[in-house]
């Protein structure tokens, strides 16, 4: 291995002058003249480290870390076979999977070069080299790297940050992300659709803060809450006199929500005669009061959720079709907790650590049977269900790590760890039949009859278990 500084950073004498900030490159490289070529032709662009060998190219790897490598495949102790460069290529990349890897081979090598391509070389180039055409290859490898680099730090940001309130490092997440930031800037309506607690509220927020209509109104109104002969009066106002009991003339939902954002949670909840009158509105940006004579120009956007398939429902008759392709000119999909793994743990640890400050409590973290249940837990009720599971445990956690007691999420296999498979059995056996007989009374024919036993067998094995027969 020969590390050879460019002639600056010698006479400066400095360990951090100005060549060490340029790109770090590793040529690997038996043939000495050809290595030195590219030495000589690269080293103004970047920091250039040689090796001639397999464990040479490694250890300048481990030491260096350089993002790119050209690497000829065939490498001493066997410079006419490639089995050393697949090799150097493979422990390559395992030490660093991001690593952009440029494979040189020998004239007519191809399917050595689309095999190594294949084990997840960046890309390869065949000798003799011309240097020009290297040079555009090594430009967009470094230029990859530098966006993997800005992807990975832009992730890490949103983990520790997160967007507009909302954490998460998955893909599904980021892409929710994104679509938030794109549909912002417009006025078309967005349909969002998850599941309980998966954050559609949120999402409805931040599409508002993002928007230019964030200093004006973000008015809630949930279509499920409110009994159906309020609803209408509530969302489009009514005028004195309208209707028994309106004794004042009253601004709806719509109105409150002049120049802001409207958001309509769960939409599949209202009723047809409503559905009819949001469609006008969207189609005409005018709505009337009950009662009322003259239309009202109204400038909101439309933000609607659901948790409910709206695709049933319009097959049930109970949601109008055009309202429905009217509303999800975007739709805005959250998938549930469970289905994004990589967030979970994330959002736990960012949770823990808000709750223990609230409540000023030194929590460091999780145990390990903690994590293992939270990554096996189903989450019906999602990031909701988190937030509960973990402000629960922050409160009930006597330890400085959170066990899965204090989430309430023990498994059902702990009372049968470290039991060998027959007591196991047993031991549920045993839980089986007291839980039925407490069910039934004590009436044993039942007990038999619901475990699908007879009672002579119901008895037999009882006995067998230990158990006392009951009167
Ligand atoms: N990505 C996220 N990062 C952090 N917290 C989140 C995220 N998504 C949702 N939450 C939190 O989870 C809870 C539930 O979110 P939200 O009320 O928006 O869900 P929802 O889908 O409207 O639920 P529901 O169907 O029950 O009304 C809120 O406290 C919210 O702050
Ligand atoms: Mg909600």
């Amino acid at each position: 291995m020969s590390k050879e500084k460019p002639e600056e950073a010698l006479t400066l004498n400095t360990q951090h002058s100005f060549p060490m900030n340029k790109p770090k490159l590793l040529i690997a490289e038996d043939d000495e003249d050809l290595r030195t070529q590219m030495k000589w032709a690269l080293t103004q662009d970047y920091e250039v480290f040689l090796a001639e060998d397999r464990s040479s190219a490694l250890e300048v790897l481990k030491m260096e870390r350089p993002a790119v490598v050209t690497l000829d495949l065939g490498l001493p102790p066997r410079p006419e076979g490639v089995e050393e460069g697949f090799l150097a290529l493979g422990e390559m990349l395992e030490l660093n999977p991001l690593t952009k890897v440029i494979i040189i081979t020998g004239q007519g090598e191809k399917d050595n070069a689309l095999k190594a391509i294949g084990l997840g070389a960046y890309d390869f180039f065949s000798k003799p080299i011309q240097i020009d055409e290297l040079k555009v290859v090594l430009r967009r490898a470094f230029h990859l790297v530098q966006l993997e680099h800005e992807n990975r730090e832009l992730q890490q940001r949103l983990r520790e940050e997160g967007f507009e309130g909302m954490l998460g490092a998955s893909t599904q997440v980021q892409e929710v992300f994104s679509s938030i930031r794109k549909v912002a800037t417009t006025d078309v309506s967005v349909l969002i659709v998850g599941e309980s607690g998966t954050g559609k509220e949120l999402v409805a927020r931040a599409i508002h803060r993002q928007s230019s209509r964030k200093e004006f109104p973000f008015v809630v109104i949930n279509c499920g809450a409110i009994p159906e002969n309020l609803l209408e009066s509530e969302l489009f106002g009514h005028e004195k006199g309208s209707f028994t009991g309106a004794h004042i003339q009253r601004k709806g939902r719509f109105e409150m929500a002049q120049g802001g954002s409207l958001f309509l949670d769960e939409i599949g909840e209202l009723p047809l005669l409503l559905q009819v009158k949001l469609l006008r509105f969207l189609q005409e940006q005018k709505i009337e009061r009950i009662g009322g004579r003259e239309e009202i120009p109204i400038d909101a956007r439309v933000l609607a959720a659901t948790n409910r398939d709206l695709k049933q429902a319009l097959n049930d008759g109970k949601f109008r079709e055009d309202l429905y392709y009217r509303l999800g000119v975007v739709t805005i999909i959250l998938p549930p907790l469970r289905e994004r793994e990589e967030d979970i743990l994330v959002l736990a640890m960012a949770l823990l650590q808000r709750y223990s400050d609230e409540n000023k409590k030194k929590i460091t973290g999780f145990t390990k049977p903690a994590i293992r249940a939270i990554e096996t837990h189903n989450w019906p009720g999602n990031i909701r269900e988190l937030e509960n599971r973990i402000k629960r445990a922050v409160i009930m956690a006597e330890g400085s790590k959170i066990a899965p007691e204090d989430l309430e999420l023990v498994s059902p296999f702990k009372k049968y760890e470290g039991h060998g498979l027959r007591e196991a059995r047993e031991s549920l056996e045993r839980d089986f039949i007291e839980r039925a007989i407490a069910r039934n009374k004590g009436n044993i024919t039942q007990v038999a009859s619901e475990l699908g036993l007879s009672r002579p067998t119901l008895y037999e094995l009882m006995e067998k278990l230990g158990m006392k027969k009951e009167k």
